[in-house]
C-alpha cells in the first residue's frame, strides 16, 4: 500500500484567528493543523514532535472515527493505549485509512484540542452511492474559540466551585472576527472570514467538521439547501435540508446545489445553540463566493429561518445508511448505564457513568496490561467495562442531566437503535438498517425524564476503547470509560515498546487529572 507520510510537531504558539492575539497549542505553526488526505486503503504514517515548552506537557493524537482494528496501540489516548508523548520526544503513528469519508485527528491529552491541536482527515474513495457532486470543496471545520490557554480552561473545571469559562467566538475553518472593544488582549478588528468557491450549476461537497470543544452547530448556507450524504463515516440515502445540526465529534458530508448566479455572493453561517453552551459570541459566518464575483465581494444575504428545539440534531428515522447491515435479533450481552454528575467529597465537581468517574493511571497505559492478560486494573475508578468475548454488546444509555451529550466510542461504528425519553419499550428505529455513527447524542433530560439512546456494537475488534462524551469540560472531569474487548486475543507480540514501557519517567510531565 502507498504510505502517507506527515510530521506534526506540536508547540505553543500565540496565534489570533479572529483577531485576538491568543495562546494556542498547534501542529506546525498554523491553526486549524494540516489536513490528512489519503485514499481507502492507504497506510497513515504520522511522526508527533512534542515541542510543548513554557510550561512543558505530555501529549497524544487521535485519529477519531478510524477503526484501528490490529493497530489498537496507534489510537492515541494517553495512558490507555499509549504512554504520553513526553516533551523533547517523538511517537510515530502507522495506522490504516480504513474506511473513506470525512473525520477529524485531535489531542487526547487534557484540552488541547479545545487550544486548537485539531485537523481534518479526508480518506478518497470509490464514488458513494447517491452522492454524485462535481467539486471537492474541502475540509470545513466549525470550532468554538477559547481566548485562553487550555490550562486555565482544566483549572476552572478542577477549581471548587466548578466554572466553567464560555467559549469566546465561533469559527469556520479558523477564521471568524470579534468585536475588539470587548476584549484587553491584542485585537485586530474585522480579521476576516474564510472563503469558498462555488460554480453556478454545479455540485458542490462540502465536508463538515464539528472540532469544537463543547458547542452544538447549527450549520446554514443563504438561499441554499443542500443534501446530506454522509455522517460521521458512514454514507446515507440523501435527505434534503436547509439546516444541519452537529454535535462535537460529529462530521457531515453534504452536497450544495450551485443554485446562485455566477456573480453571486452568499453567506455561509454557524450557531453555537445558547441553549446547551455557554458561547459568548455563538454566531459565525464565511463567505461563498460564485465564479465572476468580485474576490472582495461582502454578501447581502439574509440568514435561512430554522427552529432548534432542545438540543437535538435529527430524526433517526431520516438517517438510513445506503449499505444495510442489520444489528443481530438479540444482543450477545447487555448493559445499562447512567449517566449523572455531582460534588464529591472535596466539592469537585464529577461527571459519573453508572456512579463512577474515570481516572487515568499515568504509570502505563492500559492497553500493556490487557495484553499480557493482567485483570488488576479492572478496578472501578479506571472504569474499564469488560464484555468477554461477547460477539455483541448493546448498552442503553440514560442521561439524568438537563443537556445532550455527544458520546463517542473509538474502535467502533455502533447502530443506533432507539432514543427518547422516559422508559425505553424495546422498539427499534430501521431494524433492517439502523443508522451507524461514531458519535450519537444521548438526549437531556426533560420534565425529570431521563433522556435515553439504545446503542449497540459488534465485538470486532480486540483492544481497548474509549467511550466519552465529546464536550471536553466533561471528558476532563471523569464522563469516560473503556471497553475492554476480547482481552484474549489482543496480540501483546504487536505492542510496540513505546506502549508496553512503564511511563513512569514520563509522568513528571503529566498535570494531575489531565
Ligand atoms: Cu474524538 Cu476520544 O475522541
Amino acid at each position: 500500500a502507498v504510505v502517507r507520510r506527515y510530521t506534526f510537531n506540536v508547540a505553543r504558539v500565540s496565534l489570533a484567528p479572529d483577531g485576538v492575539t491568543s495562546p494556542m497549542i498547534v501542529v506546525n505553526g498554523a491553526f486549524p493543523g494540516p489536513t490528512i488526505e489519503a485514499n481507502w486503503g492507504d497506510i497513515i504514517e504520522v511522526t508527533v514532535n512534542n515541542q510543548i515548552q513554557g510550561p512543558e506537557a505530555g501529549t497524544s493524537i487521535h485519529w477519531h472515527g478510524l477503526l484501528q482494528h490490529d493497530t489498537p496501540f496507534m489510537d492515541g489516548v494517553p495512558s490507555v493505549t499509549q504512554c504520553p508523548i513526553a516533551p523533547g520526544k517523538s511517537f510515530v503513528y502507522r495506522f490504516k485509512a480504513d474506511r473513506p469519508g470525512t473525520s477529524w485527528w485531535h489531542g487526547h491529552f487534557a484540552a488541547q484540542t479545545a487550544g486548537g491541536l485539531h485537523g481534518a482527515i479526508v480518506i478518497h474513495g470509490p464514488p458513494q452511492n447517491g452522492a454524485q457532486y462535481d467539486v471537492d470543496i474541502g475540509p470545513v471545520l466549525l470550532s468554538d474559540r477559547y481566548h485562553i490557554d487550555y490550562r486555565t480552561l482544566i483549572q476552572g473545571y478542577l477549581s471548587v466551585p466548578l466554572q466553567l469559562i464560555p467559549s469566546d467566538s465561533n469559527l469556520i475553518n479558523g477564521k471568524g472576527t470579534f468585536n475588539c472593544s470587548t476584549t484587553s488582549l491584542p485585537c485586530k478588528p474585522d480579521a476576516g472570514y474564510s472563503k469558498f468557491m462555488f460554480q453556478s450549476g454545479k455540485r458542490h461537497l462540502l465536508r463538515l467538521i464539528n472540532s469544537g470543544a463543547e458547542g452544538l452547530q447549527h450549520f446554514t448556507i443563504d438561499n441554499h439547501e443542500f443534501l446530506v450524504v454522509e455522517l460521521d463515516f458512514v454514507s446515507i440515502i440523501p435527505f434534503k435540508t436547509n439546516k444541519i445540526t452537529l454535535s462535537p465529534g460529529q462530521r457531515a458530508n453534504i452536497v450544495v446545489q450551485g443554485t446562485g448566479k455566477p456573480s453571486d455572493a452568499v453567506w455561509m453561517r454557524t450557531d453555537i445553540d445558547p441553549v446547551c453552551a455557554t458561547a459568548t459570541n455563538p454566531k459565525t459566518r464565511a463567505i461563498i463566493l460564485y465564479e465572476t464575483a468580485d474576490h472582495g465581494a461582502i454578501p447581502n444575504t439574509t440568514a435561512t429561518p430554522y427552529t432548534a428545539v432542545g438540543c437535538t440534531t435529527y430524526e433517526l428515522s431520516q438517517t438510513t445508511p445506503v449499505y444495510a447491515i442489520a444489528p443481530p435479533p438479540k444482543p450477545a450481552t447487555h448493559i445499562d448505564l447512567d449517566i449523572t454528575v455531582g460534588v464529591n467529597d472535596t466539592g469537585h465537581t464529577q461527571w459519573y457513568m453508572n456512579g463512577s468517574p474515570f481516572r487515568a493511571d499515568i504509570n502505563q497505559a492500559l492497553l500493556a496490561r490487557a495484553a499480557v492478560g493482567d485483570t488488576a486494573f479492572e478496578r472501578p475508578e479506571w472504569n474499564v467495562y469488560n464484555f468477554g468475548s461477547n460477539s455483541s454488546v448493546r448498552m442503553l444509555m440514560r442521561n439524568y442531566h438537563i443537556s445532550p451529550h455527544p458520546m463517542h466510542l473509538h474502535g467502533h461504528d455502533f447502530w443506533v437503535l432507539a432514543e427518547g425519553h422516559g422508559e425505553w419499550d424495546g422498539s427499534v428505529v430501521n431494524p433492517s438498517n439502523p443508522i451507524r455513527r461514531d458519535t450519537h447524542q444521548v438526549l437531556p433530560m426533560v420534565d425529570d425524564k431521563p433522556g435515553y439512546a439504545v446503542i449497540e456494537w459488534e465485538q470486532d475488534n480486540p483492544g481497548i476503547w474509549a467511550f466519552h462524551c465529546h464536550i471536553f469540560s466533561h471528558s476532563s472531569l471523569g464522563f469516560y470509560i473503556n471497553i475492554l474487548e476480547r482481552q484474549a486475543d489482543i496480540q501483546d507480540t504487536l505492542i510496540p515498546n513505546a506502549v508496553t514501557n512503564s511511563c513512569t519517567s514520563w509522568n513528571e510531565y503529566a498535570m494531575k487529572n489531565e
